[in-house]
C-alpha cells in the first residue's frame, strides 16, 4: 500500500494521489458516476468513481459494496466544499475490497434508542456518535492540560475501598480474597484529600459507580469524574478553580470541535460562545425561596407537584432545570444544609445548619455538573460526623489521621465528564455521553 494516509491529513495532499483505508459510510449513484461516503476513524470523505475514468472491474465493484464495506483506494484528492461534513474528495484510480459485510443492522432509518443501545459496539461508527465521543475525548483532554498546567500532580485514587464516600445506600459491593465486603469507588475524593496533604494540589480522573436505582436522563450507574483537592483553601477558592475550570474547557472545546458540534450535532453554541467567568452565584435558602416562587406561577399541575420544595429538602433535577432555564451561564449554589450533604463537608463558620459548599448547574436545563465543597479539618468534628453517619470509624482510621498531622483548610469537587459532555453537545440524554453505558438496564453490550 503506498503513501497510505488519513482522512484528516487530505488537505495536505490537495491534487495529489493517495491511498486510504476505511469503510463504507453510504454510496450513491448517477449511473455513470458513483460516489462512495467513506470514513476511517479520524473524518469523512468521498471516493467518486468516474465510469470512463476507471477500468471497468473497478467500476462495477459499486454494486457489490455494502454499508460498512471494508476497502483500499487509490486515487487524486480533490477539494470540494458543497458537501457538509466533507472538504476534500477523492477521484478513485483503483479500488480494492478488503472485507464485504452482513447486512449492517443500523441503516438511515430512524431506529429506536432500545434497539441503537442493544447495538451500541455498532452504533459508534455512525456520524453523531462519532462527534460525541471525540468531544468527549477532547473534554477528558482539557481537564487534564488545565489541572497539570496549573500545577496539579495527578494522584490517582483507587477504585476498589472499603470506604463510603457519598452515603452507603449508594454502593457496588465485592467480595475481597479473605470474605471481606469492598466497595467500587462511589468518588475518588478521600484518596484526594490524603493526596493534597502531601502534593498541595492534586486531582485524580477515573470511573466512579453508584448503586443508584434511578432512571432518569441523567444518571449512570458508572461515570467517570475528575476530583480536584486543594490544601490550604476554602470555598471561594474552590469556586474560582471551579468557574475557571468551565471556562477553559468551553473555550478549547469550541476552538477544536465547533465542526464536530455546528455541522454534526447541529448544536446552537450561542450560550457556549457567552460564557465567561463570574458566574450568577445564589445561595441554597435563596435559591429555594426563588423556586418557591416559580412553582406559584406554574399551570401544570405534574410539574407544580414536581417543583415541591421545602427548606431542607435537596434540590432535585426539576428544580435544576427550572432555575437553569432561568440563566445564560452556569449557576453556583452555595451552602446547602449541612444534614442533606455528604459526612466530610466543613459546616459554614456564619451558620452551624449550613454545608460550606456547592453545586454548579449548567444552563439550559442540564442540570448539576459539578459538585465540592470546603472538608472538615478538625479531628473532633469529623469523628463526630463518621459516628452520626454510621460510618466504621477503623476503615476511615486513615482518613481521621490526616486530621491528627498539620491538618489544613482544604476543599476540593468533581467534576462529572458525561454531564458536561450532555450540556456542551445539547444531548437530551446521558446515555450517548460514554461509550459504553452502564445502567440499571444496561449492562450489555
Ligand atoms: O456531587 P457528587 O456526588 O460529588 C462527589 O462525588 C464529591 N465527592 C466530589 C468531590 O468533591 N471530589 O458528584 C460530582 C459530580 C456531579 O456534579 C455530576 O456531574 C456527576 O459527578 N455525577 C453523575 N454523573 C452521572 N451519573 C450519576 N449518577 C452522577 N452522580 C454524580
Amino acid at each position: 500500500m503506498k503513501n497510505l494516509i488519513y482522512i484528516c491529513d487530505l488537505a495536505l495532499y490537495n491534487n495529489k494521489n493517495i491511498s486510504l483505508s476505511g469503510w463504507i459510510y453510504n454510496k450513491r449513484s448517477s449511473g455513470k458516476i458513483h460516489f462512495l461516503q467513506l470514513r476511517d476513524g479520524t473524518g469523512f470523505t468521498q471516493g467518486v468513481i468516474i465510469k470512463d475514468e476507471i477500468d471497468s472491474k473497478y467500476f462495477n465493484f459499486y454494486k457489490n459494496i455494502k454499508q460498512e464495506s471494508s476497502v483500499y483506494i487509490e486515487g487524486i484528492v480533490k477539494e470540494n466544499n458543497k458537501l457538509p461534513f466533507i472538504k476534500y474528495e477523492i477521484i478513485v484510480s483503483y479500488l480494492n475490497l478488503i472485507d464485504n459485510t452482513f447486512i449492517f443492522p443500523i441503516s438511515k432509518k430512524n431506529h429506536g434508542s432500545a434497539f441503537l443501545m442493544q447495538n451500541r459496539h455498532l452504533w459508534i461508527r455512525s456520524i453523531k456518535q462519532y462527534a460525541i465521543l471525540r468531544i468527549r475525548a477532547n473534554i477528558i483532554k482539557m481537564i487534564r492540560l488545565y489541572f497539570d498546567n496549573k500545577g496539579f500532580i495527578l494522584i490517582d485514587s483507587p477504585i476498589i475501598t472499603i470506604n463510603s464516600c457519598e452515603g452507603t445506600s449508594t454502593l457496588f459491593s465485592l467480595t475481597w480474597f479473605n470474605e471481606k465486603k469492598v466497595f467500587l469507588s462511589q468518588s475518588g475524593q478521600l484518596y484526594q484529600e490524603a493526596a493534597c496533604m502531601a502534593f498541595g494540589k492534586t486531582y485524580c480522573f477515573g470511573p466512579v459507580f453508584r448503586a443508584e436505582k434511578s432512571k432518569t436522563r441523567k444518571h449512570l450507574n458508572e461515570f467517570w469524574m475528575a476530583e480536584a483537592e486543594v490544601a490550604f483553601a476554602n470555598n471561594k477558592d474552590n469556586v474560582k478553580l471551579a468557574e475557571d475550570l468551565i471556562c477553559f474547557i468551553i473555550k478549547n472545546i469550541l476552538k477544536d470541535n465547533k465542526n464536530e458540534l455546528v455541522n454534526f450535532l447541529k448544536r446552537d453554541i450561542s450560550i457556549l460562545e457567552n460564557i465567561e467567568k463570574p458566574f450568577p452565584i445564589i445561595t441554597y435558602t435563596k435559591a429555594v425561596q426563588y423556586l418557591k416562587y416559580i412553582r406559584k406561577n406554574i399551570k401544570n399541575l405534574e410539574l407544580k407537584e414536581m417543583l415541591n420544595l421545602e427548606w431542607g429538602m435537596d434540590l432535585g433535577a426539576p428544580h435544576e432545570n427550572e432555575l437553569s432555564k432561568r440563566f445564560k451561564k452556569p449557576i453556583i449554589i452555595l451552602d446547602f444544609p449541612f444534614k442533606i450533604k455528604a459526612f466530610y463537608m466543613k459546616r459554614n463558620m456564619h451558620n452551624n445548619n449550613l454545608a460550606s459548599c456547592m453545586d454548579i448547574i449548567a444552563p439550559e436545563g442540564y442540570g448539576e455538573i459539578i459538585g465540592g465543597g470546603q472538608r472538615e479539618e478538625k479531628i473532633e468534628n469529623i469523628i463526630l460526623e463518621i459516628e452520626k453517619n454510621k460510618l466504621s470509624k477503623e476503615n476511615l482510621k486513615w482518613f481521621i489521621e490526616l486530621r491528627k498531622y498539620g491538618s489544613v483548610p482544604h476543599s476540593g469537587f468533581g467534576i462529572g465528564i458525561e454531564r458536561i459532555l450532555m450540556w456542551i453537545c445539547g444531548l437530551p440524554h446521558i446515555r450517548e455521553t460514554i461509550p459504553f453505558p452502564r445502567t440499571m438496564d444496561k449492562i450489555y453490550p
